[in-house]
């Protein structure tokens, strides 16, 4: 019930698991994902598909960021994604083959509502499908395909549980298609057994709320935050920055962590926080190295990790130890103490964090 948390954000960052679980059921089987939901014809449509362009706005288009490397990974399709306030007004050049995807938790996001209607007068694209947390939106009803994530209404303007479900249907959506593509069994299997595991490794998570809490105080006073990641956490650390920006009113800004030496290092000092995204993938030692060229310079490091991973804590090395995870599924158990970070923050800064200044819950105006 609500009256055990504080507020809606807290109450919908805790709904994790189960927005998880609901947005999964009937739809991944013990050894097959079932999307008939979509029509009997989906299967020619997903075969035929050569590129995907992914619109998005927001927390949604940090969902889009993530896509894009799990559709080149795991189907080996080209995929470009674009905020919807840009694509709009651009000239459109249409790949040949190419599905279109919008992404939104309420579907009436009027910057991504005008992309999908431009798409409409494009003969180019093959199709265009919505993965939506309103059913009876305008966005859902003017796609040709819609999906939608069983997350329950989001009543805090920051989105948190419609972003782990969104990115929980597209890692569905995504190994479907790319099994009729021709994956291999063996991977499309495991892929689903990990899947499958999705709600209890973030209640894992949400058992560091204590620890979470405690570092939060560390930040009150900080005017400034930087969030470094790469790979599939880059767009985490994104939303880590966003999440802090809208409710903690800390300017807080994302880098890839390979561009550090590109400009960003000149900033660190020991009172801008750096918070570090670490995955347990092919990456990790290229950001350890990137961590060292912060550390070397008198930052103050703050590095969320898997255990066992060989980060130390030190004098200006924090570190929040999170539990062992495949790397396919990383950024979407990774978002979750980001969130939690910026929500204590913003508790602790007093802040009305439901309902954050100048900011609406649904963007229906340009
Ligand atoms: O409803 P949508 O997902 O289309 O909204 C897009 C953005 O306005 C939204 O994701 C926004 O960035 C979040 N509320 C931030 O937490």
């Amino acid at each position: 019930t609500y009256s055990q948390y504080r507020h809606y954000m807290q109450k919908e960052i805790f709904e994790q698991p189960c927005a998880i679980q609901n947005t999964i059921a009937g739809r991944l089987q013990s050894d097959f994902i079932d999307l008939s939901e979509l029509g009997e014809n989906i299967n020619i449509l997903f075969s035929k598909v050569q590129h995907v362009q992914i619109i998005a706005c927001g927390t949604s288009y940090h969902s889009a960021m993530i896509s894009r490397f799990w559709l080149e990974k795991l189907a080996n399709l080209p995929c470009d994604i674009e905020i919807a306030s840009e694509f709009r007004y651009r000239e459109l050049v249409v790949r040949p083959g190419s599905l279109l995807i919008t992404i939104s938790q309420s579907g009436e996001t009027a910057d991504t509502l005008a992309a999908l209607r431009l798409t409409k007068n494009y003969s180019g694209y093959l199709g265009s499908l919505t993965i939506c947390n309103t059913e009876h939106s305008t966005l859902v009803r003017e796609s040709d395909f819609a999906l939608i994530t069983y997350a329950g209404s989001e009543i805090s303007v920051a989105s948190t549980k419609t972003f782990t479900a969104q990115l929980t249907l597209m890692l569905i959506l995504i190994t479907y298609i790319a099994r009729i593509r021709g994956m291999e069994h063996v991977i499309f299997h495991q892929i689903i057994r990990t899947i499958e595991k999705l709600p209890r490794s973030i209640e894992q998570i949400l058992s560091l709320e204590k620890e979470i809490k405690i570092l939060a105080n560390k930040f009150i006073h900080k005017k400034h935050a930087l969030f470094l990641g790469r790979g599939s956490l880059l767009p985490i650390a994104m939303e880590g920055a966003l999440k802090l920006k809208e409710t903690a009113y800390i300017h807080a800004e994302a880098y890839a962590a390979g561009e550090l030496k590109h400009g960003p290092l000149a900033l660190i000092n020991d009172d801008i926080p750096v918070i570090v995204i670490v995955a347990n993938d092919y990456l990790i030692n290229k950001v350890k190295s990137n961590i060292e060229e912060v550390h070397a310079r008198g930052g103050k490091l703050y590095i969320f990790a898997e255990q066992n991973t060989g980060f130390i804590q030190c004098k200006n090395i924090n570190i929040t130890l999170l539990p062992k995870t495949e790397p396919i599924i990383a950024p979407i158990i990774y978002a979750v103490p980001m969130q939690m970070l910026a929500y204590y923050i913003a508790v602790v800064k007093g802040n009305n964090v439901d309902q954050p200044r100048h900011l609406a819950k649904s963007v229906t105006v340009e």
